[in-house]
């Protein structure tokens, strides 16, 4: 389902010597930004997250290389191909997530809304179906 990705678009500030994007917070994400962390160096054949947040929101970036990102909000999945650092991919609240598929040189950037904080997780699928229902 197409409407699970929401793409952020980043005005690249490119020029003969190369390209610059800036990211600032509340302006060019969607969220006052509290952290940021980024996943790289990637073993083949790995894949991360299985998880969902009850209130972070986020956005990814593969400002180097790529990977696929799997979205499900519970009712719909799609897999989305991040390889641009010209653009994230928006993942609000309650999405379950599974990274797979970086290439080696993938730096996948993560921008945060919250610090991080382990009661945020959701890391039991059936936790997250039954939460997402009981929120309706
Ligand atoms: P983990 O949640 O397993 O990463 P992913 O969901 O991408 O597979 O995080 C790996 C480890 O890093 C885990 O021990 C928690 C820790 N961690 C922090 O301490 N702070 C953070 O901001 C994040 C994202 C993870």
């Amino acid at each position: 389902n197409r409407d699970l990705i929401k793409w952020v678009n980043f005005d690249v500030k490119g020029d003969e010597r190369g390209s610059l994007n800036v990211i600032e917070s509340s302006k060019d994400v969607p969220f006052q930004i509290e952290r940021i962390y980024y996943i790289y160096g990637t073993r083949t054949g790995v894949t991360r997250g299985y998880h969902a947040h009850k209130d972070l929101k986020q956005v990814l970036i593969a400002i180097s290389g790529s990977c696929n990102i799997k979205l499900d909000d519970g009712e719909y999945s799609t897999v989305v191909h991040l390889s641009s650092p010209e653009r994230g991919i928006y993942l609000d609240s309650l999405l379950w997530r599974e990274m797979s598929d970086f290439s080696s040189d993938c730096v996948l950037l993560c921008i945060a809304s919250s610090y991080y904080d382990e009661d945020d997780y959701i890391r039991d699928y059936a936790e997250f179906k039954s939460y997402v229902l009981k929120r309706g």
